[in-house]
């Protein structure tokens, strides 16, 4: 891979390819510790609440869990998996665009959750997006997401699924440093390991943030 290359223009392309085979391989049986969050998520959230998922892939299964009890925005810059999402989920407003340059009036969201997207995102983003993502939940808002567990410049695969694929991310400290730093509330900061292997076979280990804008 070119160091020239975006990384999120990459991303997005290359989730335009791959969207398929990734729900085949990730989620047509979703790993425990994606239930449990997602179970999590939609219990603390208020019932009936705005709800915004950054990074919603396909919409399934989340986005149309969530559409069963929310408002729902779902955000993807891959074309493809917007496409994909329009098809698979009425209801949700579904939008194309790149979760570092959203803009929402401050207090929009009762929930905010980035299931496995925020590990796509250069790790410069990172603090600024967690500011962003406070500002956009209401107080008492909840946010959810999925971060890198190490430390993670910025690297690719050449092949993953077919096409070439890029992540980054912090060390686990850090990461909850930044989420303090925006002004959360931690609820809780766990290192899960999932039972469902990733796509190279090995075990798939991520820190799940779960914080709240304070009242
Ligand atoms: C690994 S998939 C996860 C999909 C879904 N959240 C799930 O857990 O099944 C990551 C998704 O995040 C999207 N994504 C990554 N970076 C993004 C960004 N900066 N803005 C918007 N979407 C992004 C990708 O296009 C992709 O659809």
């Amino acid at each position: 891979m070119s160091s020239e290359t975006d990384p999120s223009a990459q991303v997005a392309a290359s989730y335009d390819e791959v969207g398929d085979a990734y729900f085949q391989y990730y989620r047509t049986a979703p790993s425990e510790v994606f239930t449990r969050y997602e179970n999590l998520f939609i219990d603390q959230v208020t019932p009936g609440g705005s709800v915004l998922e950054l990074g919603c892939g396909n919409g399934l299964p989340m986005t149309a869990n969530l559409a069963e009890k929310f408002d729902v925005t779902g955000v993807d810059f891959s074309a493809g998996q917007i496409e994909r999402a329009r098809r698979n989920v009425s209801g949700p407003t579904f939008m194309h665009a790149d979760m570092t340059t959203l803009e929402f009036p401050d207090g929009t969201f009762d929930g905010i959750a980035a299931f496995y997207s925020i590990i796509h995102v250069p790790r410069e983003h990172h603090g600024g997006l967690f500011r962003s993502i406070y500002s956009w939940l209401k107080p008492g808002g909840l946010f959810v997401a999925t971060l890198n567990s190490t430390e993670d410049e910025g690297s690719y695969d050449d092949d993953w699924f077919g096409a070439p694929m890029y992540w980054s991310g912090f060390d686990v400290d850090t990461s909850r440093r930044l989420i303090t730093a925006a002004g959360f509330e931690s609820v809780s900061d766990r290192v899960e390991v999932s039972d469902a292997p990733n796509s190279d076979g090995e075990k798939e280990i991520h820190l799940w943030i779960v914080a709240r804008r304070p009242e």
